[in-house]
């Protein structure tokens, strides 16, 4: 590990590699090298201090560096313990940006890891953050609790990862007892990228518990219906690819859950000529899903015939260990949603007389799990994010429409005072994603005529009312 200077990255002399990788991506992601154009030289977010806890790969490095070139004054970690690409952060560190994140994190150093990308040398906290599911929001909201209370640090942790946190929250009270009233009473605002880290702030909004404002970056339409969809059509077959090199024709595979990302999964794996059954439990997905051709039917149905499953659902417990007793030997078993609990992998793992062979290591974790009956099941990426821990995320141009939005939405937390809650960005930011990425496509647009506009009630130049982006 490098960790000479403020930063901890696996291998500073990957840094060469990453800026070659970095300097493709600008060329890929025409939305975030138009942001810098367009607002680098007002310096938007000048002075500020910028917390990211979002996957270091090279598509974030645009993004980190599109934040350096606006002024701001940045600390990242990454918010998986496999989704960070060596080089990338390597580069970033080389760059003099404080990067804590390398790939194969324990679960103690991932959480050191976020609290030192929290904690600039001064001690003081961030202006502003990027999050991506929640973490940063979560260690910030957690530390005020503890503080205020000691029952919440004490208490018997429900999981392996909350009793890491629960220890790292004891620790930091004890060297800097006041530490998290002074950094949630700093921070202007967050902008969240992931539908689940959303659904964790709505979830604290609507409990009254949230402590600064929020932007849902997710629900731009230029991010979910794009990244969620597109990215994971891209990124979900090309983890699988690498972590078994196994042919989808043919096979029959589970998608649970046909939201957006589940959208893509199927559609991704449909093309594969795999044989593809979803299952929903909302009725206007399941029918979505049934006019895309699908199957539609519990896991429970599948069982006995299944080659692999996919978990796409931002829920939790929807592989349990009694599906995985009765699955077919040799099912290969993964989640691109963005936490582990959607497999029961801790039960699992659990299973007493279970034989665990790992296949590969930290570069693209696979695991085969055989049970005392002799049945065996591979376990991609540990039961997390399949895309990001056994492949290398979503490419370059998907993830500039993420970021563009991203950027977009930290320019609005410096300039505006935002009241305390969950906002979305104004609708002509999504078109402005939008046309920014046109000219890459060879896109031309139809321009509106003044007739054409009063006829349906828009202005000539937008927005548009129009809604119709669903898939
Ligand atoms: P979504 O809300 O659009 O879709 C989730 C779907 O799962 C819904 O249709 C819901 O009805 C269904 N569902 C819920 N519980 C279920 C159950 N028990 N069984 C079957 N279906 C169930 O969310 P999304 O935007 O598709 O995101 C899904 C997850 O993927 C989230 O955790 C999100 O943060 C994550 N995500 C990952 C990536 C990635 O690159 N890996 C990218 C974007 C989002
Ligand atoms: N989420 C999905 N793919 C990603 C990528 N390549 N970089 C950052 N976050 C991502």
């Amino acid at each position: 590990m490098n960790t000479n200077g403020d930063y901890a990255v696996r291998d500073l002399t990957l840094a060469g590699f990453g800026r070659k990788e970095i300097e493709i991506a600008e060329y890929e992601m025409p939305g975030l090298m138009a942001v810098r154009k367009k607002y680098g030289p007002d310096k938007p977010l000048k002075g500020l201090k910028i917390m990211g806890s979002l996957h270091m790969t090279i598509q974030t490095a645009v993004l980190i560096e599109t934040l350096a070139d606006l002024g701001a004054d940045v600390r990242w970690c990454s918010c998986n313990i496999f989704s960070t690409q060596d080089h990338a952060a390597a580069a970033i560190a080389e760059r003099g940006i404080s990067v804590f994140a390398w790939k194969g994190e324990t679960l103690e150093e991932y959480w050191d890891c976020t609290l030192k990308a929290l904690t600039w040398p001064d001690g003081s906290g961030p202006d502003q953050i990027v999050d991506d599911g929640g973490d940063a929001t979560l260690l910030i909201h957690w530390g005020v609790k503890g503080e205020d209370d000691d029952a919440f640090l004490n208490r018997a942790a429900s999981s392996e990862e909350e009793a890491v946190i629960l220890n790292l929250l004891k620790r930091v009270k004890k060297e800097d007892p006041g530490k998290w009233h002074k950094v949630a009473a700093a921070v202007r605002g967050v902008s969240e990228e992931t539908t689940t880290g959303v659904h964790r702030l709505i979830q604290m909004a609507e409990k009254g518990e949230l402590l600064f404002p929020a932007i849902n970056v997710n629900d731009s339409v230029t991010k979910s219906k794009f990244d969620n969809i597109y990215g994971c059509r891209h990124s979900l077959t090309d983890g699988i690819k690498r972590a078994m090199d196994v042919l989808l024709a043919g096979k029959q595979a589970v998608v649970c859950g046909y939201g957006d990302v589940g959208k893509g999964c199927a559609e991704a794996l449909k093309n594969e000529r795999a044989r593809v059954i979803v299952t929903e439990i909302d009725p206007i997905c399941a029918l979505q899903a049934c006019m895309a051709g699908f199957q539609v039917s519990p896991v429970e149905a599948a069982l006995p015939t299944a080659d692999l499953y996919v978990t796409c659902t931002g829920n939790s417990h929807v592989i349990t260990l009694e599906h995985m007793e009765k699955m077919k030997d040799q099912a290969i078993v993964c989640n691109i949603g963005h936490f582990d609990n959607e497999i029961e992998v801790a039960r699992l793992k659990a299973v007493e007389g279970i034989k665990i062979t790992e296949i590969k290591g930290n570069i693209c974790p696979v695991h085969k799990f055989t049970f005392p009956d002799g049945h065996s099941i591979y376990l991609l990426a540990e039961g997390r994010l399949v895309n990001l821990g056994c492949a290398t995320g979503h490419p370059n141009f998907v993830m500039s429409c993420s970021f563009a939005n991203q950027t977009l939405a930290q320019i609005i937390i410096a300039k505006e005072k935002l009241p305390v809650g969950v906002k979305r960005l104004p609708k002509e930011f999504d078109e402005e994603v939008a046309r920014l990425h046109l000219e890459k496509c060879g896109a031309v647009l139809t321009k509106l005529t003044q007739e054409q506009a009063d006829y349906i009630g828009v202005p000539v130049d937008g927005p548009y009312k129009a809604d119709h982006y669903r898939y």
